[in-house]
């Protein structure tokens, strides 16, 4: 049976005393009962991931962002090396937030893929258009360019072990999530994509994500399509017991 993702990504939210908490709580039920098939992550603040990672027993803890060059005079950036030392599973890439507010590009997200990849750190690569681009039946497009820009110059091999989000910009925080079958559709053309550019059994094992305005109620809509993995969850990861009340919804549609 495959196994689903979900990931929570806490942005800029939680202190190390609140993520402590969070950190108990949740580990506590989710050793009460267990989830088959399930990946669950967690991705904190810069300055919570030690206190978050030291508690984490079946939590995997993944960083929001890292620079892609190993050392030198970047003021205010983290390297991968020293997330490494933290002992996290991974990090995220390209967040729309980070396209948007600090104009990360995808030639950027690149240099960040191969970063992590070489200290053998899981990326999460996100992707996704804004509500003009979706407006104007430009999905597709951006998506491949995204796609195409972000995995220059990656070995298929490394690509296989890619973890795609599929974020369309529109749907995140707004409570206006896209219907399973938007989201079922750019999946399947992401594997498309990643089969054009390398190969089927690569398109095959990424593992690809819809992320935005996820919560306990749509959560199981999304993993029952086909090319969908899991979910990447913002707003509804936030708080323990609704984060547990979705692991829970995919649990039970799991076993279905
Ligand atoms: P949201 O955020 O679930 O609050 O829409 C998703 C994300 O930004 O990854």
């Amino acid at each position: 049976m495959k196994k689903t993702y979900i990931i929570g990504n806490w942005k800029m939210h939680k202190t190390i005393q609140e993520t402590i908490k969070f950190m108990s709580d949740i580990e506590t039920k989710l050793a009460a009962s267990p989830t088959n098939h399930v990946v669950v992550g967690v991705c904190p603040s810069y300055i919570s991931l030690e206190a978050a990672q030291k508690r984490a027993k079946q939590i995997h803890v993944f960083a929001q962002n890292c620079h892609e060059k190993e050392q030198g005079a970047y003021t205010g950036e983290v390297s991968v090396s020293m997330l490494k030392e933290v002992g996290i599973t991974g990090c995220l890439v390209g967040h729309s937030e980070r396209r948007t507010y600090f104009h990360e590009t995808s030639k950027a997200c690149n240099s960040k893929l191969h970063a992590l990849f070489a200290r053998y750190l899981q990326p999460i690569y996100c992707i996704g258009e804004t509500l003009e681009e979706y407006k104007s039946h430009q999905t597709k497009a951006v998506v491949e360019q995204q796609i195409k820009e972000g995995l220059a110059n990656l070995s298929r091999d490394l690509v296989q072990s890619l973890i795609i989000a599929y974020e369309p910009v529109w749907s995140i925080g707004t409570g206006r999530n896209a219907s399973k079958e938007i989201a079922q559709d750019v999946a399947d053309f992401i594997r498309n994509t990643v089969s054009a550019l390398y190969d089927e059994d690569t398109a095959k094992s990424i593992k690809i994500l819809y992320g935005g305005s996820v919560n306990p109620t749509n959560v199981a809509s999304y993993v029952s399509c086909q090319d969908i993995d899991g979910v990447l969850v913002g707003g509804a990861s936030l708080d323990a017991d609704r984060f547990l009340e979705l692991i829970g919804a995919v649990t039970v549609s799991n076993s279905i």
